[in-house]
Order: C-alpha cells, then structure tokens, then sequence
C-alpha cells in the first residue's frame, strides 16, 4: 500500500478563523480528516503533519525519505521563498504535488511565483479543500502507473 506524506506550511494551523473569505472555512483537522477519508476510499495511506518551522518542515522531508512514496505540500508562504524546502524535495527525489487552497496567482504579486514547483509534478491552487485531494489524486495515479 503507498504511503503520502501531507505537509501543511505555516499559519495552516489556524484554518477556519484565518482569513476565511480567502482560504475557507474548513479547520485544518476537517481539512486533514477529508484527505485521510479520500486516501482511504483510495486504498493508500496518507500521514498529516503541520509546521510553523522551516527547519522542521525539511526534517520531516528527510526523516520521511524511506517510508513514504510522494509528498503533498502546502508550503504556506515558504512557497514564495524557501530555497531550502525546495532544496529539500529534490534531495529526497520523491514526487511532490504542491497544493494552495487559494489561487495564489490571482493575489498579491509576491504570492505568484513559486520556487517550489520546479521540483513538483503540478501545482494544484484556487480549488480549497479539492486542491488537496485532486493532489492526492495525481499522486497515487502516478505512482500506480510507475508501478
Ligand atoms: C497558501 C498561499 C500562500 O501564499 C500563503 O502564504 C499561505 C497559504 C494557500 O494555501 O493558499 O499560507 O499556500
């Protein structure tokens, strides 16, 4: 059975009383309740993790390595600037799916470049909670396909 590593970004922790017009309503646990009832309708397994910290963000890239088979991410704002998390993925070589709940490229100009996607397979943005598990979705057809 595959395994994907979830990976929310900062300020994901606070989902359903940050900025609802513009990232929803949903809390981070129905966020992460829905991906894992997806992952299981999916036959995978998906581990959630949330951090406020770069440092341990890539901590778990590393630690994660050989136990899980794809990443999902949310990066949060690192997205826009985060060499090292990007840096990060292409060490582990794993297929990573970045993820935003709002349409990062219909907002501030800061927010339209990404120096994540690069590594990734796509970008899923604007789509909320479907951001998530149309991720999840590409991941695991990519990974039954390679299989
Ligand atoms: C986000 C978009 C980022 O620009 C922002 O910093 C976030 C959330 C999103 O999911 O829409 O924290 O990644």
């Amino acid at each position: 059975m595959f395994t994907i590593l979830v990976l929310h970004g900062p300020n994901l922790n606070l989902l359903g009383e940050r900025e609802p017009a513009i990232y929803g309503s949903l809390t981070l646990d129905e966020i992460n309740a829905a991906i894992t009832a997806e992952a299981k309708r999916l036959a995978v397994t998906v581990e959630n993790h949330q951090s406020n910290h770069e440092g341990l963000l890539i901590d778990l890239i590393h630690e994660k390595r050989k136990c899980v088979d794809a990443i999902l991410i949310n990066p949060g704002a690192y997205t826009h600037y985060s060499y090292a998390i990007r840096d990060a993925l292409a060490a582990v070589g794993l297929p990573v799916v970045e993820v935003h709940l709002s349409d990062i490229h219909k907002r501030e100009s800061f927010r339209r470049h990404s120096v994540i996607s690069d590594v990734c397979l796509s970008q899923i943005s604007g789509k909320g909670l479907n951001s998530y598990l149309e991720g999840l979705h590409l991941l695991v057809d990519y990974l039954r396909k390679k299989r």
